[in-house]
């Protein structure tokens, strides 16, 4: 048997393959971008296709870079965006380019699903959720509402990872904490959900099994061996979706321990021994990729990407390090100049599409280095505003905060968090995110560790970086 384990992490941006051996230590790492379509105002899209290709093209990269054979490889463990809804027919064909998480065609359809569950309070309580348009419930609706002769011949929906798993072992199957974010779960049953399915007019004849994070889901098939350079035979386990698996990955496992993203959307995720919810449903919860638990998590949708959005529009060329050091020189609260994030539409804790970006306070005192740093305390402010809503689904105190993404690389900026949060904040040594996670969990399922805990305690011993509010 191998000794390594391998990641594989469907992202918005690129398909990676991440090769860990049993220490924890990454020996390899391969992404291939991916295309991201947006053929209307408000529409995202990906064609699954090309996340075959691309996962296939980064296996083989792994493997060369690493210098080592599929049989190398003991165990796979897949991860990926979200919410995304891939529909295929009876011959388990692509019926047209998956719906991704960042799409916002389906305000109607999340007004329609409140209605068909008798309102919002019973949805939260069934699901843990509010009806939102990243969410995969309403994308099946749309489709069979706008494209009926799509919906007519559907016969299967999966999630973006999941479609890669069926490429790979030609199982339909699906983790736990993804199946958790497709609103037709029943959140303390962890499956899927009869009420809410019933409710939608859902067949649940096209929904896969569901399993916990480190469970085998099916083997490397003799045709996906000849595609990635796997070995036949080689157990994929299921693996989560990309935020609980990127909680695995940082060793935010456990309550009291909020794992904090800075990457183009801005996550604070927080691990629940029960399923708690939010009462009106302004935070997510969800199935966590670690068995039996559960977590709550709050989404701001631009964080670093608000600060790409402002470098890229009022200071093109600058590089990020420049600007966030010159940000350095303003005070604290930047003079009266406030930045509201919501250059998407926002997600927690004001669930809406149409929300807005702003700068408010503008005065003639202010110069570059106040905008770059109102854009940072902004952001901050907002993580706050997701993190408030924990005491209020329950949560006991958060005793720490693990910082990641590619925004916790600039000191000022974990400075701001730390004291707009008021918490201690930390970064870790594992800074390979879902996939390392989606790793650390094939490795417990091949029986390299005893569970998720102690494969996190053995990979993820180190802490690099303290920040305490000022
Ligand atoms: C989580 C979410 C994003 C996507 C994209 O709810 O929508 O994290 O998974 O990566």
């Amino acid at each position: 048997m191998g000794r390594l384990f391998l990641g594989i992490d469907v992202s918005t941006t690129g398909a990676k393959a991440l090769l860990v051996d049993e220490k924890g230590t990454v020996v390899a790492a391969a992404t291939t971008p991916l295309t991201l379509s947006t053929p209307r105002p408000l529409w995202s899209e990906q064609d699954p296709h090309e996340w075959w290709s691309g996962v296939t093209r980064s296996i083989q990269a792994a493997l060369a870079q690493a210098r080592v054979g599929g049989g190398d490889v003991a165990a796979v463990g897949l991860t990926g965006q979200m919410h995304g809804l891939v529909l295929l027919d009876d011959d388990q064909r692509v019926l047209r380019p998956a719906i991704l998480w960042n799409d916002q065609r389906t305000g109607v359809q999340c007004d329609e699903i409140r209605a068909r569950m008798g309102g919002r309070a019973r949805l939260v309580q069934v699901t843990g959720n509010d009806a939102l348009t990243g969410f995969t419930a309403p994308k099946i609706l749309w489709v069979r509402e706008n494209e009926p002769d799509v919906y007519a011949r559907a016969r299967r929906v999966l999630l973006p990872k999941d479609y890669v798993r069926l490429r790979l072992t030609g199982e339909a199957a699906m983790d736990k904490a993804d199946g958790s974010g497709t609103l037709l779960f029943d959140l303390a049953a962890r499956d899927w959900s009869a009420e809410v399915l019933r409710a939608l007019d859902i067949p649940r004849a096209w929904l896969p099994p569901t399993h916990e994070g480190p469970e085998v889901t099916g083997a490397i098939t003799a045709a996906a061996a000849a595609a990635t350079g796997l070995r036949e035979g080689t157990p994929v386990m299921a693996g989560g979706g990309d935020q609980a698996a990127g909680a695995v990955g940082a060793g935010a496992i456990a309550p009291g321990v909020v794992s904090l993203t800075l990457g183009t959307s801005g996550v604070v995720f927080a691990t629940t021994d029960a399923a708690l919810v939010e009462p009106e449903g302004r935070l997510h919860a969800f199935c966590h990729a670690v068995p039996g638990k559960w977590h709550l998590m709050g989404v701001t949708l631009s964080a670093a990407g608000s600060l790409q959005w402002y470098r890229d529009t009022l200071a093109p060329g600058e590089s990020f390090e420049a600007l966030v050091a010159e940000a350095a020189s303003a005070p604290a609260g930047s003079e009266g100049l406030i930045f509201l994030p919501y250059l998407s539409g926002e997600r927690t804790p004001y669930p809406d599409p149409l929300a807005r970006g702003a700068f408010v306070g503008l005065t003639v005192r202010h110069r570059r280095a106040h905008l770059t740093r109102a854009v940072l305390e902004g952001v901050a402010f907002s993580m706050k505003d997701c993190m408030g809503l924990f005491a209020q689904a329950g949560l006991a105190s958060v005793k720490q905060v693990r910082v990641a993404g590619g925004g916790a690389r600039s000191a000022l900026w974990r400075e701001i968090l730390a004291s707009v949060l008021g918490a201690e904040l930390v970064t870790v040594n594992s800074t390979e995110g879902a996939a390392y996670g989606a790793a650390l969990l094939a490795g417990v399922g091949a029986s390299a560790r005893k569970d998720v805990a102690s494969a996190c305690g053995a990979a993820i011993a180190r802490i690099i970086g303290r920040c305490i509010p000022r």
